[in-house]
């Protein structure tokens, strides 16, 4: 297949470039003229609006996944860079491929479970209503930014993806640190949930959703199991071998990583995966300790 990808310079980006390549398929990558140089690039420029249309013709897939990461202290700047770069990239992206000679058929859009906000104990289906953290509304607006590729009849999957467990970045590879210095622990009450799934499904998730012609609308990407933070915590140091006993006390979290703290450490976020699993998705890790063996090459 020929494939569109954006993002490719991201965590899941490159995974699935790999992936895609090794597979045979002709990836060709959309980045932003700054980005790093690589093999069949076109240039976009999402936030000023820039794009050559003329090079997204007759593509059989697009994979999107370009936004503003949300690491980093969350300044009103920051805010509207996170907003802005996926809502205004989506729309761009999606009015552009509505407008070609040859659509391409399916577009995989990145989302993220933050859409369903702090649901305490709740288990969240794609039919769960949206949350109220300010990620909510981000990800809502960032879903409904691909209607002009829906209403021009292109099937439109948007990937609720959950916590991303990869060596590579992200989150994990923040927390392996302290977790491998001993000194890692719950945070706040660790009661809160994590939706959380290892590189591989996301990867083999966005290939399910490019193939799945029945697949449209919101699809939670996330092992079948969520856990708590606390138990999250104990998986981690037992597979590093190392005590967990240093809780992060919610006002540390707080001051340390503002806002983001609300949104991504505290927040009770209980996914599960319904439409992955009723259209016969496989997942290779769907237990968290065999995830995190396999993600840190801790392989028994
Ligand atoms: N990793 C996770 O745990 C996780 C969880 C839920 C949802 N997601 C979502 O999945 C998508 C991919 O995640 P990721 O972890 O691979 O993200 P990432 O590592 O932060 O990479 C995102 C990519 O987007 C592009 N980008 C960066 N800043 C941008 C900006 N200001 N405007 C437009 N494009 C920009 C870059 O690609 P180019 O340099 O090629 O342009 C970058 O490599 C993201 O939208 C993310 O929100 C990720």
């Amino acid at each position: 297949m020929r494939i569109l990808l954006t993002g490719s310079n991201g965590l899941i980006g490159r995974a699935v470039n790999a992936s895609l390549a090794a597979e045979g398929h002709d990836v060709f990558c959309l980045t932003r003229p700054q980005s790093r140089h690589q093999e069949r690039m076109i240039h976009w420029d999402p936030v000023a609006g820039s794009i050559n249309k003329g090079e997204l013709e007759n593509f059989d897939a697009v994979v999107h996944l370009a936004g503003e990461t949300i690491v980093g202290r969350w300044t009103p700047a920051k805010k509207a860079r996170i907003l802005d770069s996926r809502v205004k990239g989506t729309q761009l992206l999606c009015e552009s491929l509505a407008n070609l000679n040859k659509r391409p058929p399916v577009l995989v859009a990145a989302s993220a479970v933050g859409y369903y906000g702090d649901r305490g104990d709740q288990l969240m289906t794609e039919e769960s209503s949206v949350g109220s953290l300010y990620l909510s509304g981000v990800t809502k607006a960032w879903e409904e930014a691909a209607e002009p590729a829906r209403t021009n009849g292109i099937r439109v999957v948007n990937l609720r993806i959950g916590f991303v467990l990869s060596k590579a970045g992200g989150g994990l590879a923040a927390m392996l640190p302290p977790f491998k210095l001993g000194v890692g622990g719950r945070v706040g009450s660790g009661r809160q949930y994590l939706s959380w799934i290892a590189i591989d499904d996301v990867v083999g998730a966005i290939a399910h959703a490019v193939l799945t012609s029945s697949l449209h609308g919101p699809v939670n990407a996330v092992a079948p199991n969520a856990v708590t933070n606390r138990e999250f915590t104990k998986a981690l140091g037992s597979v590093l071998g190392r005590p967990t006993i240093f809780p992060l006390p919610v006002f540390a979290a707080r001051l340390a990583m503002g806002e983001m703290a609300d949104n991504l450490l505290l927040a009770s976020t209980r996914v599960d995966p319904v439409r992955l699993r009723e259209t016969g998705y496989e997942f290779k890790y769907p237990d968290l300790r065999g995830a995190l063996r396999h993600v840190l090459g801790k392989n028994l």
